[in-house]
C-alpha cells in the first residue's frame, strides 16, 4: 500500500529465456519474469494503482481481464505503452471476490503476444463476505495456468495458426510455464483456480480416475452453492474455480479429454477437439493435514433479471467478423446507457466453434442450470447464446470496450467490436 492506501504494484513487460522443464527452453516474454506474470491480489474496495513498464522492443497494453472498471483503465487497443513508456491504470475494486486475469490486447497482436507469455492471475478478495474455503495461496489454494505450446527447437513455434484456421494449436501442455507438472499436496483438500490461457485450445478437465469435485465458482466469482461435477470444459478465457479432494500417498492426474464442439468430426478434429492431455498430476504426501468441508452456502448470487432489458441486441459471429464488419478503432458498435440491462443474443453462424468475451461486465447466460457469473461464453456452431448484461457505475462516451471471440487469432482478425458505455 502507498501512503494514499492504494494498492500499487509494478510489472515490467519483457523478453527472457524460459525453462518450460523436460527439456524444453524457449525465447519468451513476461512481466517481470521470463514467462507468465506475478498473481496480483486486491481486495473490494481498495484503489490499486499499477505501473506497467514496456521494456520490450514493440508496443504492448496490459488488459484486466474481468475486471470492472472505467474504459480508460481497461487496457485494450486504445490504451498503447510505447516501448520505454510506463502505464499506470488506476481504479477501485467493486465486484465480488473471483478469479480474473491479466494478458496484453494490442490491436492484431494479442495471439503473439500472450503466445510468448504475457499474461498473469489476478485473484479479487471480498473480506466482507468470508467463505470457509481452502485459501493458503500456493498450499492448498492454487493457480493453475494452462497452455498449449508448440516447440520448434529452442523456439516456440508461432507459425501454425493458418493450417487450422483457429489460431495456434500447441501439442505441449504447460501449466503455470512448467510441462509435465505435479503439485505436492499437503492437505485433503485443494483448490484449483483454473484458467485456460491459450491461444485457441478448449480443454475439458476431468481427473483421469473420474472422481467428483466440488466445482465452485466461474469467471466472476463464487457459485451461490457448490456443484459437485466430474468435468468442467473452457475455451480460451474461461475460468473455473474447483475443489477436489486427495487421499494420503495418493496420485491422480488431472487430465483433458475430448471436447464435444458441436461441429463435424472434421472440423472438430482440427480445432483441437479430439485431442487429450495429463493437465496436472497432485501428489498426495503421506500424511495430509484435515480440511475443514466445502460449505454448502458460499455466496448470495444476485440474478440479473431479464425482463428490466431495455434493449435486445444481435451479434452475428462469422468466421472473421461480428454482424458483418470486421473490428475497426475508429467505428463504436453499440452504445449502451449506464444503469441499465440488456440482453445480447450471440449467435454462431460459423461451422468453427467460438467464444464471447465482453469487458466490463460479468454477464449471467440465459437458460443456464447454473447462474453464474461469466464475462467469456462458448457458443458451438449454429448455437444461440443469450447473455443479460448490466452496464454500472462508469461511463465515457469517448473511450470504448471491446467485445470480442477469445480465441485470440480471431479477435486479431477482427471478429471484435466495440462499445461505449454512455
Ligand atoms: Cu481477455 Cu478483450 O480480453
Ligand atoms: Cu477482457
Ligand atoms: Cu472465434
Amino acid at each position: 500500500l502507498d501512503g494514499q492506501g492504494r494498492r500499487v504494484f509494478e510489472l515490467t513487460a519483457k523478453a527472457g529465456k524460459h525453462d518450460f522443464g523436460s527439456g524444453r527452453t524457449a525465447d519468451t516474454w513476461g512481466f517481470d519474469g521470463d514467462y507468465l506474470g506475478p498473481t496480483l491480489r486486491a481486495a473490494k474496495g481498495e484503489q490499486v494503482l499499477v505501473n506497467m513498464h514496456n521494456s520490450l522492443g514493440e508496443a504492448t497494453t496490459v488488459h484486466w481481464h474481468g475486471m470492472h472498471l472505467p474504459a480508460a483503465m481497461d487496457g485494450g487497443p486504445h490504451q498503447p505503452v510505447a516501448p520505454g513508456a510506463t502505464w499506470s491504470p488506476t481504479w477501485t475494486i467493486k465486484q465480488p471476490a473471483a478469479t480474473l486475469w491479466y494478458h496484453p490486447h494490442p490491436h492484431g497482436e494479442t495471439a503473439r503476444h500472450v503466445y510468448r507469455g504475457l499474461a498473469g492471475m489476478f485473484i479479487l478478495d471480498d473480506p466482507a463476505a468470508p467463505v470457509d474455503l481452502p485459501d493458503e495461496y500456493g498450499v492448498d489454494d492454487i493457480p493453475v495456468i494452462v497452455q498449449d505450446k508448440a516447440f520448434d527447437g529452442a523456439a516456440l513455434d508461432e507459425g501454425r495458426a493458418l493450417l487450422a484456421g483457429t489460431g495456434i494449436l500447441g501439442d505441449t501442455i504447460a501449466v503455470n510455464g512448467t510441462v509435465a507438472p505435479f503439485l505436492d499436496v499437503t492437505t485433503s483438500l485443494v483448490r484449483l483456480r483454473v484458467l485456460n490461457a491459450s491461444n485457441a485450445r478448449p480443454f475439458n478437465f476431468r481427473f483421469a480416475d473420474g472422481r467428483a469435485f466440488d466445482w465452485i465458482g466461474t469467471d466472476g466469482g463464487l457459485l451461490a452453492a457448490p456443484v459437485s461435477a466430474s468435468h468442467v470444459q473452457l475455451s480460451p478465457g474461461e475460468r473455473a474455480e474447483i475443489v477436489v479432494g486427495v487421499r494420503a500417498g495418493e496420485r491422480v492426474v488431472l487430465r483433458s479429454e475430448e471436447v464435444d464442439l458441436g461441429g463435424n468430426l472434421v472440423q472438430d478434429r482440427f480445432v483441437g477437439g479430439k485431442d487429450r492431455f495429463d493437465v496436472l498430476e497432485l501428489r498426495g504426501a503421506a500424511v495430509l493435514r484435515a480440511s475443514v468441508g466445502v460449505p454448502p452456502r458460499l455466496v448470495e448470487m444476485e440474478r440479473l433479471d431479464p425482463s428490466t432489458a431495455v434493449t435486445t441486441r444481435g451479434f452475428s459471429l462469422t468466421s472473421e467478423t461480428i454482424n458483418g464488419s470486421a473490428m475497426s478503432m475508429e467505428r463504436v458498435d453499440v452504445t449502451a446507457t449506464l444503469g441499465t440491462t440488456e440482453i445480447w443474443e450471440i449467435t454462431n453462424r460459423d461451422g468453427a466453434p467460438h467464444n464471447f468475451h465482453v469487458h466490463d461486465v460479468q454477464f449471467q447466460v440465459l437458460g443456464a442450470d447454473v447462474v453464474a457469473w461469466k464475462d467469456t461464453v462458448f457458443a458451438t456452431p449454429g448455437e444461440t447464446v443469450r447473455i443479460v448484461l448490466r452496464f454500472t457505475d462508469y461511463a465515457d462516451p469517448s473511450v470504448p470496450y471491446m467485445y470480442h471471440c477469445h480465441l485470440m487469432y480471431h479477435e486479431d482478425q477482427g471478429m471484435m467490436g466495440q462499445f461505449v458505455v454512455v
